[in-house]
């Protein structure tokens, strides 16, 4: 597999990336460097190509061409709407399955893989509700818990879309604390956001439009 050296303090970066959906192209060439122990915010508007990019970083979308290099482990945290209502499963089971890596599918997690997922857990302030069905908690608790499941992961790289979107205060600044915290320890936290608060703790910026990176002004 080809892979480009990455430069000093980048855990990620796009080379040349494209990406499609039928004849339409959602990237048109990107080059990106994803640097770590910063926040980068992908910001443009609708249909710009954001979540696109986001899948690209974190692997799960395939592209027409171009190197994608990755350093470390990476974490993604889904947007709410994207978990089916009325699955059956506690709080704490969400959270666990993003140490699945640390201790197998089938196997149960020993104290240290237990001990993170409480801990990931209480850094967002859920602890209490770890017993509650995923489904019965409101949209920023749900949030909540899907980005504990991102710290269980213990990733490099931290890829969330739209992580503030339509929560409430508390929520959207618990989880703003939290990626602070993520990238002051190193990691690479990399989110779409309109939110201007989250915009405003962000190192680096990504303007988008039209699939590609606007030349900055
Ligand atoms: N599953 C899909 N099938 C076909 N086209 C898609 C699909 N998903 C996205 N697109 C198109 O690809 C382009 C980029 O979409 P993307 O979802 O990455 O944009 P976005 O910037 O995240 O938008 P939003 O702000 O609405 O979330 C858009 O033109 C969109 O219509
Ligand atoms: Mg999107």
């Amino acid at each position: 597999m080809l892979d480009l050296p990455l430069a000093p303090r980048a855990t990620a970066a796009l080379t040349d990336v494209r990406g499609s959906f039928g004849d339409r192209a959602a990237l048109a060439g990107i080059d990106v460097s994803i640097a770590a122990g910063a926040v980068t915010v992908i910001t443009g508007p609708n249909g710009a190509g954001k979540s696109t990019l986001l899948e690209v970083l974190g692997g799960t979308r395939p592209v027409s061409s171009g190197i994608r290099t990755v350093r470390g482990a990476v974490a993604f945290v889904p947007q709410r709407a994207a978990i089916p209502d009325g699955l059956p499963v506690s709080v704490r089971d969400v959270v666990r399955v993003g140490a699945w890596g640390r201790f197998g599918l089938w196997r149960r997690a020993d104290a240290t893989a237990r001990e993170f997922i409480e801990r990931s857990m209480d850094r967002l302030e859920i602890r209490s509700l770890a017993r509650e069905p995923f489904s019965s908690l409101s949209g920023g608790q749900q949030q909540r818990a899907l980005l504990a499941q991102g710290l269980a992961r213990d990733a490099d790289l931290l890829l969330l879309d739209e992580p503030t979107t339509g929560l409430d205060a508390s929520s959207a600044l618990r989880i703003r604390a939290v990626l602070r915290e993520e990238s002051a320890r190193g990691v690479a936290v990399v989110c779409v956001s309109h939110d201007p608060a989250v915009i405003g703790d962000a190192e680096h910026t990504i303007p988008l439009v039209d699939g590609r990176v606007r030349a900055e002004v």
